[in-house]
């Protein structure tokens, strides 16, 4: 995590260790000094921890440099303190001693909008989430009676989760009588321009700050203080929806009576057009394996709350959403695998409770060819659940290895897979993350397909559900999954046959790094020809692997038998008791089994 550093003026020489000094001693018996998160010549904020309640809070001082400073300093207290809403901070007391004044809040871990920005701009749905946090909260401010005027990107702190608060009201109605007369506000181009100009502002200034936050979020760019002629948010950045653009830019209109009236009428007007869209768990990309000492101390978190249950053997692998470890269940003795989410995503209540639904649907599937799940626990913060212990690679890391697969392998692997979706989609549960890597080989050469269900519970149906892999990479997902439309068991018929393709050609069929890439090459181009990458491959095999990749559902097969008769009938279906190549496949497997990767 980055700490939000809230704008240190230039020139100035901050020294740290005087104000931890100088704050220790007046207020050291309350409270345990941890850090500074941010520090300007009069006022430091501290992460602190309240040594009578046990809990960490936010501890901002102000050193006596003149009446009117400390005056706007517990104004703005007080302004805060008229509030209450989660997605503002609380203050829970203010006081001076001595030449120091000071006032304690919630702790928020999290950076501010700002730098958050840096990294670029929010995710689509973490736009919409923040949208509503923000409207629903100046909601609230507008029902005290406090516009706030002005929110600088810098103190809206955003949480792991995606969440926004408001932590600053240095500039709002309430605080206005007290701000110095000489104090030109930073960030006026989140200030609406009657606000500008010293007008206190009434709601539809608010729209216009809210208007100009997620503009920042969803562009990545400031809006310009005059917003007559703003660029249009699609135009630099055209997965933006068009719901949220027509909200952020009627905000943005210059004349007050233009915008929305009060934040109730644009949150309504948005969510009317936004659809459902779900807030993603966690950001891809943020649950990669670490370094070595976060893997450590992971580790050991995880064994403690294992506790007597299970005994931590080895890593089997990272994905997405947490770490698969081959354990040993110490009630019935024998080993099983073990995924844990990763403990961001079991932060939401929410999710926590669809993993659990997801879980007991895929907990009811009995094949083969599926993975069976056997339990799904957690402790001490960590959620997981244990299945069956696979002792093979998975499809990926045997192209990886060995290249393209012999023709009657990849034969046996769809037979199976489609056996095994059959059975799913006859129960009512779409896989939608059928990937090489979700498709573990045994030692025998059989295919076991794991993670069912558990892309929709974890990651929700907004755009892109459950649709990029472990590499964030889209290749495997169907076009209506990455359009973000409602999906059906053709998707998995689908997604197999892109894995179809991956077997045979050692690559996927649509190679763009991006969901917008992929969608346009699945949409616009033609899969690679089999036929001209290997011999083996006939005209009917062909043809019946391109219908599962149609773009439009209604192309493919309607379902995992027809496919199966259709491919059967392209291939010749081995007679029962030969074999053929499995051997050497199960030679190959086992070869693999004795050289694990690294
Ligand atoms: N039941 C299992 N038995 C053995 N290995 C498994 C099992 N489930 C998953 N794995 C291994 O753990 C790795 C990580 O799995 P996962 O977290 O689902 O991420 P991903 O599927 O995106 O690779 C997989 O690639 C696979 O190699
Ligand atoms: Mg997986």
């Amino acid at each position: 995590m980055t700490t939000p550093v809230f704008g240190i003026p230039a020139g100035h020489v901050t020294d740290p260790a005087a104000y931890f000094q100088r704050t220790e001693a007046v207020l050291g018996h309350r409270f345990r000094l941890d850090t500074i998160v941010a520090s300007s010549r009069e006022r430091v904020l501290f992460r602190a921890h309240d040594r009578t309640l046990k809990r960490q809070v936010s501890l901002r001082v102000n050193f006596f440099v003149g009446d009117e400073i400390r005056t706007w300093f517990l104004r703005e207290a007080e302004a805060l303190a008229q509030l209450d809403h989660p997605a503002i901070r609380h203050v829970y007391d203010a006081g001076t001693i001595g030449d120091l004044a000071f006032r304690v809040g919630n702790w928020i871990d999290g950076e501010g909008l700002d730098e958050a920005v840096k990294r670029g701009p929010r995710l689509i749905p973490a736009v919409h989430g923040l949208a509503r946090d923000l409207l629903s909260a100046l909601d609230h401010a507008h029902a005290c009676g406090i516009i706030l005027r002005r929110i600088a990107p810098s103190s809206l702190l955003i949480g792991f989760s995606g969440h926004g608060t408001v932590t600053d009201a240095r500039f709002s109605s309430w605080t206005l009588p007290a701000v110095p007369s000489d104090v030109v506000p930073t960030d006026q181009a989140y200030m609406a321009p009657e606000v500008r100009t010293g007008g206190v502002g009434d709601p539809a200034s608010d729209i216009y700050t809210a208007g100009a936050i997620l503009y920042l979020a969803a562009t990545g760019l400031e809006p310009p203080l005059d917003t007559a002629g703003v660029r249009r948010p699609t135009e630099i950045r055209p997965t933006i929806s068009r719901a949220m653009e027509r909200v952020i830019l009627r905000a943005l209109r210059p004349a007050p009576g233009d915008r929305y009236m009060n934040a109730v009428e644009m949150l309504e007007d948005f969510a009317s057009d936004a659809g459902t869209f779900e807030t993603p768990a966690v950001l891809p990309g943020t649950l990669r394996p670490g370094d070595n000492e976060d893997k450590a101390r992971w580790e050991k978190r995880l064994r403690r709350a294992l506790g007597d249950d299970y005994e931590l053997l080895s890593s089997l692998g990272a994905g997405g959403f947490g770490r698969v470890y081959r354990v040993r269940d110490l009630h019935l003795e024998r080993e099983v695998a073990l995924k844990v989410l990763h403990p961001l995503l079991t932060r939401d209540p929410e999710v926590v409770e669809r993993f659990r639904r997801e879980a007991q649907l895929a907990a009811r599937l009995n094949h083969l060819n599926i993975v069976n799940i056997y339990d799904i626990g957690g402790r001490a913060g960590l959620i997981w659940y244990t299945m069956e212990l696979i002792n093979g690679p998975s499809v990926a890391q045997l192209v990886e290895r060995d290249g393209p697969l012999p023709l009657d392998r990849t034969l046996r692997l769809l037979r199976e897979a489609l056996s095994a979706l059959s059975h799913a989609h006859g129960s009512g549960l779409v896989h939608r993350d059928i990937k090489p890597e979700n498709m573990l080989i045994e030692r025998d050469g059989g295919l076991r397909i794991t993670d069912f269900g558990l892309a929709l519970a974890l990651r929700g149906q907004g755009k892109f559900g459950g649709a990029t892999s472990q590499s964030g990479t889209p290749q495997f997902a169907s076009p209506e999954q990455l359009l973000g439309e409602r999906v059906d068991q053709r998707t998995d018929l689908y997604s197999l046959g892109a894995v179809a393709f991956f077997a045979l050609l050692g690559y996927p069929p649509f190679r763009g790094a991006t969901p917008e890439q992929v969608l346009a090459l699945q949409t616009l181009n033609d899969p690679p020809s089999l036929t001209g990458a290997r011999g083996d491959v006939s005209e009917e095999m062909e043809q019946v692997l391109r219908r599962a990749l149609s773009p439009e559902p209604s192309g493919r097969f309607p379902s995992a038998a027809e496919f199966l008769q259709a491919l059967n009938r392209a291939t010749r279906v081995p007679a029962p008791g030969d074999r053929g190549t499995d051997w050497e496949w199960a030679k190959a497997a086992s070869r693999w089994l004795r050289f694990p990767p690294p």
